[in-house]
């Protein structure tokens, strides 16, 4: 078979629910949203309704390649223990024959919107994006009443990467972002409004980014008083950016609202999350807080040691977001911290505080991987190394500090790592531990 028909083979869609039992546990996080089988990508659809947290993810169930893709359900009422409900929103349409692609969800009228990316191609591999808005219905927990709102092929300067709607609610009225490329390849965020009840659509504004981006994918908003926080997830031009250790990183950007909705262009941003792989984060809200998940995996990488399991990549704990005018603070839930705290799993998951100071070191070693950080002239570098994979970008990573002092807090979940710095930065990766690794903490002598 060749790899495109491997990919989009539509065999799987007929499984039933016991293809997904997989008992293999080994480096599967225990409070992440992590797949029994196949490969998943970005959260989508993260809608909170009857105490319950959904978070709906791009899931190829018949093996560990991006292809023909659906969106399974993981839902949780502690947010750490998730239940699964796979493939519930299959690519059952002419619209949608090449996969459902990445979008997010809204309650309105008790109601749960969710809107998302419609992959079509035809024989000729010719691609059409179409913006697809359905229903969830939470009693049988299916995807009704599916409508294509738009589609690229109606917006003569856009091509094909036109993807990864954003619904949202601006006094009183709907928007939705979408991810797009102009044809010069210039990476573009547009800002649609939408009429819920006719769905009438109209395009009213453009974002533009300094000239080094080719694609903006998965963008989100979060607005507060009369700033806009974007979270988005650019991809570079070829030949720009070659010295970026991974260019598969998050940024954000905090604007004025007229902004937004004039369209502007972004001039300065920021990183979200310094790690080797967060990537597509979404935000959501619950009673007017804000949060954020994201998918532990990068595009450019595909190679990690689950992968043998039968499985492949997770989703990020949540955090939650608090902004003022130039700044983003994400801190961990409580109930997850606890959780990894408790250590119920023997050192399959910890969590530990570490104080350092310059020319101090951190190492962790695993049984596949090796991690060492180094605080030096206030840089945090880090450098991962691997009996195993992982991408062909360099395994090192540098952080700049202004500050003297370093915190780091560690939240391990066999294979999950993320790292809070100075209550306040965030780096994320993978890391094969195993139990019996080694953490230490060397200071300068
Ligand atoms: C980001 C992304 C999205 C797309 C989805 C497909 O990781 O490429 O742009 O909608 O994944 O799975």
């Amino acid at each position: 078979m060749s790899d495109r028909n491997i990919r989009y083979n539509r065999e799987f869609l007929n499984w039933d629910k016991t293809k997904f039992n997989n008992d293999s546990k080994e480096y599967r996080p225990f409070y992440h949203v992590s797949p029994s089988i196949g490969l998943i990508n970005d959260p989508n659809c993260v809608f909170y309704l009857n105490d319950t947290l959904y978070i709906f993810f791009q899931h190829h169930p018949a093996n560990q390649l991006h292809g023909l893709k659906t969106m399974s359900l993981a839902k949780t009422k502690d947010f750490v223990n998730y239940e699964y409900n796979y493939m519930i929103n299959k690519p059952e349409n002419s619209f949608e024959s090449h996969g459902v692609y990445s979008g997010n969800a809204i309650v309105y009228n008790n109601k749960v919107f969710c809107i998302y990316t419609g992959n079509q191609r035809d024989e000729n591999w010719d691609r059409t994006s179409n913006i697809v808005l359905a229903e969830f219905n939470v009693l049988n927990e299916s995807f009704e009443n599916k409508k294509v709102i738009l589609n690229n092929k109606q917006f003569s300067e856009y091509t094909e990467h036109f993807r990864d709607p954003y619904i949202f609610e601006y006094n009183n009225k709907f928007y939705f972002l979408l991810g797009a490329q102009n044809k010069n390849n210039d990476g573009k965020i547009l800002i649609f409004s939408i009429d819920l009840d006719t769905l009438e659509s109209n395009l009213i504004s453009e974002i533009s980014f300094p000239n080094k981006y080719k694609m903006i994918e998965c963008p989100n908003v979060v607005v507060k008083n009369n700033k806009a926080l974007l979270i988005y997830s650019p991809q570079f031009k070829d030949g720009i950016n070659s010295n970026d250790i991974n260019p598969d990183v998050v940024r954000y950007s905090i604007v004025d609202i007229d902004e937004l909705f004039n369209g502007c262009l972004v001039n300065e941003e920021h990183i979200l999350d310094y790690g080797y792989e967060y990537y597509a984060p979404q935000t959501f809200s619950i009673n007017e807080k804000w949060y954020v998940i994201a998918w532990v995996g990068i595009p450019t990488s595909n190679n990690f040691i689950e992968k043998d399991n039968g499985w492949i990549h997770t989703l990020s704990s949540i955090r939650e977001i608090t902004f003022n005018n130039e700044d983003v603070v994400l801190n961990e839930l409580e109930s997850f911290k606890n959780e990894l705290i408790k250590n119920h799993k023997e050192n399959y998951v910890f969590y530990n505080e570490v104080k350092i100071k310059n020319n101090d070191s951190i190492s962790i070693k695993g049984e596949n991987d090796f991690l060492s950080i180094n605080f030096k002239n206030k840089n945090l570098i880090f450098v991962r190394n691997s009996k195993y994979r992982y991408n062909q970008y360099s395994s090192i990573k540098k952080i700049p500090l202004n500050i003297n002092d370093c915190k780091l807090e560690l939240f391990y979940d066999n294979s999950s790592l993320e790292i809070k710095i100075n209550d306040k930065i965030w780096f994320t990766c993978r890391l094969y531990l195993g139990k019996d690794f080694e953490l230490r903490v060397n200071n300068e002598k």
